[in-house]
């Protein structure tokens, strides 16, 4: 019987017995050496005799928070955790971590929860907490938290062989709140193992999302090698938000973060003044960083990464204006086929997106270490055309001199509400960026990272057929588990709407078709399966594409995902869905001429 069975039980052994005895505190203090008081004001004071590794903590998912405090002797430890306890029902529980205090006597300092709530009959100190996954609908070959919410993808960097990605999570829920960055690793940037929470909140608040940087000369002063992170230390407050820049130094490879003593390090009055993105510009020998601040990306330079000069902003009449600016980036990047490079600012913006919410949109142009210029001001340039893409950024000192994108696979609309529990929040597959030249401008090609490769299974190949009216595949796979890579290519012959539907035996269908005379890539989600539980979510996403004679498409689905790469990553759309069993048929449609499917493969995962 698992730990997490046990506890259960003996809990619920101890509530029949207190009850029994008719004790105002629920718990038999001999057993779990834990003791509750009730105060006035919901305020409440939960003792524990001898404390475990972690306080099983229920939550309720959609209750409002309380404030609790660990606390050791008459002072409060750490910084307070905003934690949705459970007051009707439990959801799901996180653990609290309490092994510096093993076997010692602690006490939480609990408000804003009353008496009558469930919460106070499902506190469990425990030794583990089961990580297991319980969701189906969590996808099996893109990265997600183990558990709690996740937001952006923060300070990723590779060294020594391992990709390291960070993350903005909430380690007490899976709603947004007590931001710190949680930490995974890979070899292959597909089989990702969770490192726990590298960076903390503190005094200057909670850890916002930024990058990292490999000092491989040590010109920082850190040490050769260190890791240097470079975060927003956000503190909301009665009086409004207040935003720093902090930084943290690594000298174990990323497990572990020391703060800079003098944090903050960069200030402002500004309210929006975030998400640091730093790297070394070797011509000019000194660091840059880019900061998202309203609706503008702001260029600092440093000697020393401590102290950093404003050199320029940019955004004023450039791209979309619809919400705030956030995540930049910017890199060099080689146009696909010439010797050339050009800078390309990434800018990730919500709402104002496309299709609603959050999306993320580029500028291509030149950049001379302090100032960037956009060389195609008239046009908004859109990095994905699905839904689910947000807050791209890119791995610093990727090998090989890639340039490796990951996006958070979702999108402010709707992210709170999707329909998991355990966790929540999932991040696209990677994605190799390039760009290349069509009509004399400049655009972004993400092609999907040749790592993800290695998660195809044993190919099922289906012979050349030609559309007519419908060609009707009933079993993609024999067993179907909901991930799979499909390679897709197809011959027009003069169709001007080729249509593609992806369905499982509840009706359920990603509907797809190429607009011939638009030169259009249409997904419409809104009978997807589950779409209900946000109004903002059923959804139709439209790419503009450059070939309508001969189609390639490459479509990665994962349980409650689905990728679309056209002509090599020209046109890219990412959108979650929420089946209630997997999509196994496909169907092709013609309208007018005909086309022909020349090959079809898929790769169930391996
Ligand atoms: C983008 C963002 C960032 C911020 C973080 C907070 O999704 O709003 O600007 O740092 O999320 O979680």
């Amino acid at each position: 019987m698992n730990n997490w069975i046990k506890n259960y039980k003996n809990t619920t052994r101890i509530i029949c017995i207190s009850l029994l005895m008719g004790a105002s505190c629920w718990a038999n203090a001999q057993e779990t050496k834990l003791d509750v008081r009730h105060l006035a004001s919901e305020q409440n004071i939960v003792s524990i005799r001898e404390a475990k590794k972690y306080l099983l903590m229920p939550v309720e998912d959609q209750a409002p928070e309380s404030r609790v405090y660990v606390i050791k002797g008459n002072d409060r430890i750490g910084t307070v955790k905003n934690i949705r306890l459970a007051r009707q029902h439990v959801d799901y529980y996180v653990p609290l971590d309490l092994s510096d205090f093993a076997g010692e006597a602690v006490s939480l300092d609990i408000q804003g929860l009353s008496e009558s709530a469930v919460c106070w009959k499902h506190l469990k100190p425990s030794e583990t907490f089961d990580l297991k996954n319980r969701e189906k609908f969590r996808p099996l070959y893109h990265h997600t938290p183990a558990y709690g919410w996740m937001n952006d993808p923060n300070g990723m960097f590779y060294q020594d062989g391992t990709y390291h990605l960070y993350f903005q999570h909430n380690p007490y829920g899976s709603t947004w709140g007590n931001l710190a960055w949680g930490h995974s690793t890979s070899t292959d940037l597909v089989h990702w193992t969770y490192e726990g929470d590298a960076v903390m909140p503190d005094a200057w608040g909670m850890i916002f999302s930024g990058s990292s940087v490999v000092d491989k000369e040590n010109r920082a002063g850190f040490g050769e090698g260190a890791v240097i992170a470079f975060y927003t230390s956000a503190k909301p407050s009665p009086w409004g938000d207040c935003q720093t820049q902090s930084l943290a130094y690594s000298l174990d490879k990323g497990k572990t973060f020391i703060k800079y003593e003098k944090n903050p390090i960069l200030v402002s009055k500004e309210r929006d003044f975030r998400d640091p993105k730093v790297f070394w510009y070797a011509p000019g020998k000194h660091w840059v960083m880019l900061l998202a601040v309203g609706q503008e990306m702001q260029i600092f330079s440093s000697k020393n990464l401590k102290e950093w000069k404003k050199e320029s902003s940019f955004g004023a009449k450039q791209g979309a204006h619809g919400g705030v600016w956030e995540c930049p980036d910017l890199v060099e990047l080689p146009v696909e086929g010439t010797k050339e490079k050009k800078w390309v600012l990434i800018c990730n913006i919500n709402p104002g997106g496309p299709f609603g919410g959050s999306a993320t949109q580029y500028f291509v142009g030149t950049f001379d270490g302090k100032k960037f210029t956009n060389e195609s001001p008239t046009q908004t340039k859109w990095m994905d055309w699905g839904k689910d893409n947000y807050a791209t950024v890119t791995w610093n000192n990727a090998p090989d001199d890639r340039c490796i994108a990951l996006g958070w696979m979702s999108n402010w609309q709707y992210q709170t509400l999707l329909p998991t529990s355990q966790y929540r929040g999932a991040n696209t597959i990677a994605r190799d960026l390039t760009l290349y030249l069509a009509d004399g401008d400049y655009f972004l090609q993400s092609a999907p990272s040749p790592e993800i490769e290695q998660a195809r299974g044993e190919k099922k190949s289906f012979p050349k057929f030609k559309v007519r009216d419908t060609y009707e595949i009933e079993s993609l796979l024999p067993e179907n588990k909901g991930a799979y890579e499909m390679v897709i290519s197809i011959q027009n012959a003069g169709a001007s709407k080729i249509e593609l539907t992806l369905s499982n035996t509840k009706g359920e269908k990603i509907y797809m078709y190429y607009n011939v005379p638009r030169k259009q890539f249409v997904m419409d989600r809104s009978e997807s399966g589950l779409v209900n539980f946000s109004q903002d979510f059923p959804a139709v996403t439209v790419a503009p594409i450059h070939d309508t004679d001969d189609i390639q498409l490459r479509l990665f689905l994962d349980r409650s995902s689905i990728e679309a790469f056209g002509e090599g990553g020209k046109y890219v759309m990412t959108n979650r869905v929420f089946p209630s069993e997997a999509y196994n048929r496909l169907s092709f449609t013609s309208s007018r001429g005909s086309f022909t499917v020349k090959s079809l493969d898929i790769y169930p995962l391996k």
